[in-house]
């Protein structure tokens, strides 16, 4: 099946106005793959001018609330995300994980939330170091996956799965191209178990240290429809050479 590889840039806690041109050049410069998704996904602050300056280039946030509205200081709900024209959103990235205590279950509630207020999904899993280290990475992942899925979201394009070992994300490591391509399988499998055959359809990325240098050979693994860029996503010098990688890949 051919799914088409989406690049998604995860800028986290960085950004102010006047980066606002660094989204231009990626913009700009990611037209020229049209066969590759690309999105960038800000934080909270910059989304709405980002929309504004880019009509037409898919901007994201990192993170939404699972309900709709209500007294929850300082969350943002899916429709208001929506409301700023973002179109997409990752949900469950592990910094979330770890910083907010956010389980399993309340990232397939956000997962469902985003979804059902029209965003697309990123919805990220990933083994600590520890865990890789105990040779338990593929069973703790899938199960992770598993918990986390929300209802089938009735089109493939709306959710996308980022596998992100904890241990490669900002860290300049990768896991080696075995073990990539051994996990992709497995959460293959994890969706085919979950959706039937039009979960076929929904992307795997892979995230952690993904750069210009390397994203090739990323990009080459059978499983691999993407990927989740955090550092190297920052500057369109960094970034579209990886988004390069994708176009010659498919
Ligand atoms: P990194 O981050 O590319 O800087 O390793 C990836 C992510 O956390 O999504």
């Amino acid at each position: 099946m051919t799914r088409g590889k989406l690049v998604a840039g995860n800028w986290k806690m960085h950004g102010l106005a006047g980066d606002l041109d660094a989204v231009q050049a990626i913009a700009e410069g990611s037209a020229a793959h049209r066969g590759v998704d690309v999105a960038l996904c800000l934080p909270a602050t910059l989304i709405e001018r980002a929309v504004r300056a880019l009509p037409g280039f898919a901007i994201g946030g990192q993170d939404v609330h699972a309900e709709a509205k209500g007294a929850h200081t300082g969350d943002i709900s899916a429709a208001m995300l929506r409301d700023c024209g973002a179109t997409l959103t990752i949900v469950g990235h592990s910094e979330r994980r770890a910083d907010h205590h956010e389980s399993d279950v309340a990232v397939r509630a956000k997962a469902a939330a985003a979804l059902g207020s029209g965003l697309d999904v990123v919805l990220c899993v990933g083994e600590s170091r520890e865990v890789r280290e105990r040779g338990d990475a593929v069973p703790v992942v899938r199960a992770q996956l598993a918990a986390s899925l929300p209802d089938w979201p009735g089109d493939a394009r709306r959710l996308a799965i980022a596998y992100e070992p904890i241990w490669a994300i900002g860290t300049g490591l990768v896991p080696s191209i075995e073990d990539v391509a051994a996990m992709h399988a497995a959460l293959r499998d994890e969706l085919a178990g979950a959706y039937g055959e039009p979960g076929q359809g929904v992307r795997i990325l892979y995230g952690g240290s993904v750069k210009a240098s390397n994203a090739a050979e990323i990009f080459a693994v059978g499983d691999v429809d993407g990927a989740l860029v955090g550092g190297a996503s920052l500057t369109a010098a960094d970034f579209l050479p990886i988004v390069a990688a994708a176009a010659a890949a498919d």
